[in-house]
């Protein structure tokens, strides 16, 4: 059994050798002094050649203990050229839809196991309330119930059948937890949380993969009641460890045990510093060098006892058992890869989940373009009689940028390079490359870059490089460029469509890069103003990594679509959709704000703080949660509760007609929230507790049926404790979080 050959190993290594094990370094840095001088247990930030080379030195090791290998492969397999790169996670939670996900999660897997990697950094359970912080993309959005069934379908899509399963690889369920919860939206800063509020909101999701199996946790960087997360006791032992019973391994953040003395400087030294973190229960420390000094140290110091190194170490050596990676280290298979990365199965697939991803959050009747086309015997959509000629400019500077299209963690970042030349560029269709391909034979699509976001120019903080070095360049927004913008009007003049693309790029998005505006920035305003102005019917698409605050002339645009960071097949879901041929079904998982001010403006705010305004601005968001369009009308009606007199063990039953009254088909997203009409202590208005999405084809009636545990309708008492407390209960059934959209029924929990 894995615990007799678990207990035998530990048994024979050396403090130095179980001190290694616990460390994951970066492979950048020399696989073979990583292993030779500190018998590195695990690596990061690897490439096939590096990977084998470091089996090879590990295999002629004292004891050959296996590497374990790891990856931020978040949407797709990140640092590999030609690799299947879906929409960010945010994008993903667009489509509402697990069991896509699950399939996208499960192709990740089989083309990253090929490569010799065990181990994602993946999924994001972070809720992002603050739309400022660089790493929205990341995130399945701001709703609890959504996040834990997005994120529990990517894990059993990561972790496949087990993980003896030659394409399973560990999923890591991140960042635990309350790490979005900044200051001011800024990267890391203090998220200084509640118990309560943790449990009511930021802890469910991570309950949920850590009750289902997910292997592997990682710990956010920043510090909650003055103890950062690494060594929160109360979080790891008392609420992980124990009210959850999770056996998994726990890995920090980059850097996390260091920070502790050179950032936050609450442990005076490494060997300090090590003890606590290991007390604490961290398995894998990731990239800290000195802990391998300092944790020794500690022991010798009589800091630390050598036992909990032990069971830190028992628990990664469990890990490496069960993928069986001592009888076979999964090293990266050529044949292997030329079989899956990038494959056309997984494109399908990903064509699929991108499609869903896409939002239409308004339609004047513009879209889909000439009334809709229809699918032709090749690529090229056929026009409706009498549309057979058309003019589409496509216009801005993202209607062409694949790295803004691929988005974060997609080999390209505005940080590193992974992959200096990106992914192939056959690869991938932006917008403008969907239309130019698919748009019926005879139309003619021109493009005008019309604006660009940033420039380079010199750090507006020199000060910090006194000494005559040349001031380092950096991006900054860019002015508007007159002549782009007046090449672009002419060219809307002449055409009978504008399809303008806007949003951000690369280097605003991620890890230490959030933004303190929320605006299209650079040129776009502009642009966007000046391409309203000629009376063009404009649609506005948006790629970009979370929501902007869109201008007037957007707002106010015959049409607006919202396409996150939609990945390699982003311009065709986006132009088969534009085109009428596929229908829109994507559904926001996050609200988007009308000023930078309005933060927050997630939608389940506590009750008497929501809907409360400032002076000089609405609090209503531009949009809302789970709003979305179709191109066509589907009506809600007969919202019946089955079952109105409830105990809290029994399931809510109730049922809702949908008609569809267009003439296109629907795949509607039927949303079920909740609300408690009198708490003991201040709780949401209303929470999605549950949805179902549905077909409904035009002139069709159909009834949903809608079923909830009353457990799900629970709130977190003044003691921390999660209750369902008796009294009367609302549903609300519609096809978005807002209020004026949904019907509404009662249900009474006995006590
Ligand atoms: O996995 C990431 C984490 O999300 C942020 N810091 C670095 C880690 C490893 O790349």
């Amino acid at each position: 059994p894995v615990a007799t050959r678990v207990a035998d190993l530990v048994g024979r290594m050396t403090l130095a050798e179980k001190v290694g094990q616990m460390m994951q370094l970066d492979s950048r840095d020399g696989v073979r002094q990583l292993i030779e001088d500190v018998h590195v247990g695990s690596i990061l930030h690897t490439s096939p050649a590096l990977v084998r080379e470091a089996h090879e030195v590990t295999a002629r090791t004292r004891l050959r203990i296996p590497l374990l290998v790891a990856e931020d492969c978040i949407h797709g397999h990140s640092f590999y050229e030609g690799a299947t790169i879906f929409p960010t996670q945010l994008g993903m939670a667009a489509s509402w839809d697990p069991e896509l996900v699950e399939r996208a999660a499960r192709i990740t897997a089989v083309e990253v196991a090929a490569t010799g990697i065990h181990w994602t950094f993946s999924p994001v359970l972070c809720i992002a309330r603050d739309l400022r912080w660089g790493r929205v993309s990341e995130t399945f959005g701001e709703d609890p119930f959504l996040i834990g069934e997005l994120a529990s379908a990517m894990v059993r899509g990561y972790q496949g059948d087990g993980l003896t399963d030659p394409t399973a690889i560990l999923a890591t369920a991140k960042h635990f937890a309350g790490y979005s919860e900044t200051q001011g939206g800024r990267d890391a800063t203090e998220a200084d949380i509640s118990r309560r509020k943790l449990r009511a909101w930021f802890l469910p999701p991570f309950e949920r993969v850590a009750r289902e199996g997910c292997a592997t946790f990682m710990l956010g960087y920043q510090s909650m009641d003055g103890t950062p997360i690494t060594v929160n006791d109360w979080l790891l032992t008392d609420v992980l460890r124990g009210e959850w019973g999770y056996t998994g391994t726990l890995v920090t953040d980059w850097d996390n045990v260091g920070r502790m003395v050179w950032e936050q400087q609450i442990q005076p030294d490494y060997a300090h510093a090590a003890a606590a973190a290991v007390k604490a229960g961290n398995d894998v420390v990731m990239t800290t060098p000195q802990f391998f000094a300092g944790a020794q140290q500690a022991v010798a110091d009589g800091l630390l006892d050598e036992a909990a190194i032990d069971a830190a170490v028992a628990r990664i050596l469990t890990l490496k058992f069960e993928l069986g990676l001592f009888e076979e280290p999964r090293r990266p298979d050529a044949v292997r890869i030329a079989e899956v990365m990038g494959v056309a199965p997984h494109e399908e697939v990903n064509l699929e989940l991108t499609r869903r991803s896409v939002v239409l959050l308004r339609n004047e009747g513009v879209l889909p373009l000439a009334g809709g086309c229809t699918a032709g015997p090749d690529e090229r959509a056929v026009a409706p009689a009498g549309a057979e000629r058309r003019r589409v400019l496509v216009v801005g500077p993202n209607a062409d940028d694949t790295d803004a299209q691929l988005g974060d963690w997609a080999g390209r970042s505005g940080q590193v390079d992974w992959l200096p030349d990106g992914h192939p560029r056959h690869m991938i269709e932006t917008v403008l490359d969907g239309l130019r391909t698919r748009a019926p034979e005879g139309w003619d699509v021109t493009h005008a870059r019309g604006a660009d976001i940033l420039t380079l120019a010199p750090d507006p903080e020199g000060e910090f490089f006194p000494d005559g070095q040349p001031r380092p360049q950096v991006v900054v927004p860019c002015e508007p460029d007159e002549a782009l913008i007046a090449e672009a009007v002419a060219a809307a003049r002449e055409s009978d469509y504008v399809v303008a693309v806007v949003g951000d790029r690369i280097e605003l998005v991620g890890e230490g890069r959030s933004t303190a505006t929320l605006e299209l920035i650079g040129g776009q305003v502009a642009l966007l103003d000046a391409l309203a102005a000629t009376g063009t019917p404009m649609v506005v698409v948006v790629v970009a990594s979370k929501p902007h605050v869109l201008p007037e002339s957007a707002l106010q645009a015959d049409a607006i679509v919202w396409a996150a960071n939609p990945g390699m097949r982003g311009g065709q879901a986006i132009a088969e959709i534009l085109l009428g041929l596929v229908e829109p079904s994507g559904r926001l998982p996050i609200t988007f704000a009308r000023h930078v001010g309005q933060q927050p403006t997630f939608y389940n705010q506590l009750r008497g703080q929501h809907g409360t305004r400032y002076a000089d601005l609405t609090q209503r968001p531009a949009f809302a949660f789970g709003e979305g369009l179709s191109y066509t009308t589907v009506e809600y009606g007969d919202l019946e509760v089955l079952t109105p007199r409830l105990g809290v063990s029994d399931d809510v039953q109730a049922r809702v007609t949908l008609r569809n009254t267009g003439s296109r088909p629907a795949l509607e997203t039927v949303q079920v929230y909740v609300s408690d009409l009198v708490t003991t202590t201040m709780w949401a208005e209303s929470e999605l507790k549950a949805y179902r999405q549905v077909v409904v084809e035009p002139g069709q009636t159909v009834v949903v049926d809608l079923e909830l545990p009353v457990a799900a309708c629970s709130i977190v008492d003044a003691d921390a404790r999660r209750v369902v407390e008796p009294g009367e209960f609302e549903l609300r059934v519609g096809p978005s979080s807002v209020r004026e959209s949904q019907l509404t029924a009662r249900f009474v929990v006995a006590g």
